[in-house]
């Protein structure tokens, strides 16, 4: 094999490109946009998170004459997965003795890769530990971890991993995982709660307002989304960004700051992870707190006759921990409309970070959503149901 090298001359400076393999596959993952598209893992390992293909700079890598497992996990414990290998020739995958671009290599029928939860332990003492991700055969691929409160029905935090894998995120509308494994016991459908015209009524009724009133879910951005906790456009692969629609990492959220503030967040903490020269991922911890009262009443989204769920929270908050330094910076998010004076819920730094005062990030700016940037240290004090980690500082 040639592996030529390239030599620039440019003024009397030598340059010189390392040499590269003309072979080798290089992908870049904006071509890689159906959800039917399958997970891809080396084959010279087994299954696992660090044999699963990343993207480091928005493209897959593959050596010449690679092994490439295929993947499409059809969402069932203790059914083999169907999965087959190609290789990586001459810069083209060979599937089937034909040679193909890697955009063309699907799951069967268009299919999506299927997710489960399952419940896997416990965490701040008496919550559940839901791991949402791809059963492959015996391994599970876990890609969400949700601190869930089975009582209120919803989750206390989100933990997922943000690396520099730099995804093309499809703005397409999926629907959300809300059966099989994915269920919220509620006594009814917890997608049915979070219509606009539910909301108005649930909200209503909680105040004693006519059903119909709009003073307080209105129009246009008045009223809840459902806020995802770990990002959609922190994921690589059209169907890891797709299971992030499911409720046990969602929580209601103002659509105008889930529009504003927290989605500039979102964007510029991507960004810092991607231009980082100093670590190659993160461990993002996002989360609720709080209830939010309109009228001094709190306001939930599902109103039974026996239980008050679904709870909409007051703060949604954000954790960035680089496990390496043990350093961490969170972010709180006032979420509730009605206040318009939020006191600082800790001592704000918000100025120091030149990552984030650009742009669009306007901390003080009460129609986006006040803002405040904490040291974890001082707001576990605040919030007890922060997850417990160990933190030597904050994170600039
Ligand atoms: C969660 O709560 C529901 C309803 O109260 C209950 O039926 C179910 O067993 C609980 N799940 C777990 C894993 O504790």
């Amino acid at each position: 094999m040639l592996n030529p090298v390239i030599v620039f001359l440019i003024s009397s400076a030598s340059l010189t490109i390392p040499s590269v393999s003309l072979n080798k596959c290089n992908v870049p993952i904006s071509s890689l946009r159906t959800y039917d598209v399958p997970l891809f893992f080396h084959a010279g390992a087994k299954i696992s998170e660090k044999s699963f293909v990343k993207a480091r700079g928005g493209r897959m890598i593959f050596r010449d004459k690679e092994n490439v497992k295929v993947v499409c996990p059809i969402g069932k414990t203790n059914v083999n997965t169907v999965t087959k290998r190609i290789q990586c020739l001459n810069s083209k995958f060979v599937d089937d003795g034909q040679y193909k671009d890697l955009k063309d290599i699907k799951c069967q029928n268009s299919r999506s890769p299927v997710p489960i939860t399952k419940v896997v332990g416990h965490c701040k003492n008496a919550f559940l530990t839901v791991s949402v991700g791809f059963q492959i055969d015996d391994v599970f691929l876990n890609r969400i971890e949700s601190c869930y409160d089975n009582n209120t029905r919803l989750p206390l935090y989100t933990k997922s991993i943000l690396d520099k894998s730099v995804s093309t995120c499809p703005t397409g509308r999926t629907g959300w995982y809300s059966t099989g494994t994915f269920r919220i016991m509620l006594p009814e459908n917890i997608e049915d709660i979070y219509t606009i015209e539910r909301q108005r009524q649930t909200v209503n009724q909680l105040l004693g307002l006519p059903l119909n009133d709009q003073s307080f879910i209105g129009d246009g951005h008045m009223y809840f989304a459902r806020g995802h906790l770990t990002p959609k456009c922190d994921f690589t692969y059209p169907s890891e960004q797709r299971l992030t629609h499911n409720y046990f990492n969602a929580a209601p959220q103002w659509q105008q700051f889930n529009a504003g503030n927290w989605k500039v967040l979102e964007a510029r903490i991507k960004d810092f992870v991607t231009k980082s020269t100093t670590f190659d991922y993160i461990v993002v911890y996002t989360g609720t707190y709080g209830i939010t009262k309109f009228n001094n009443i709190d306001i939930y989204l599902y109103n039974g006759q026996n239980i008050h769920a679904v709870p909409v929270p007051q703060y949604f908050w954000k954790i960035i921990y680089e496990p390496i330094s043990k350093k961490a910076t969170v972010f709180v998010i006032n979420n509730n409309p009605k206040r318009i004076k939020t006191q600082a819920i800790c001592t704000s730094f918000c100025d120091t970070l030149g990552w984030l005062m650009k742009a669009a990030f306007q901390p003080r700016n009460i129609m986006k959503g006040i803002t405040f940037c904490c040291a974890y240290t001082e707001l576990i004090s605040i919030i007890p149901n922060l997850p417990d980690i160990k933190v030597l500082g904050s994170l600039l």
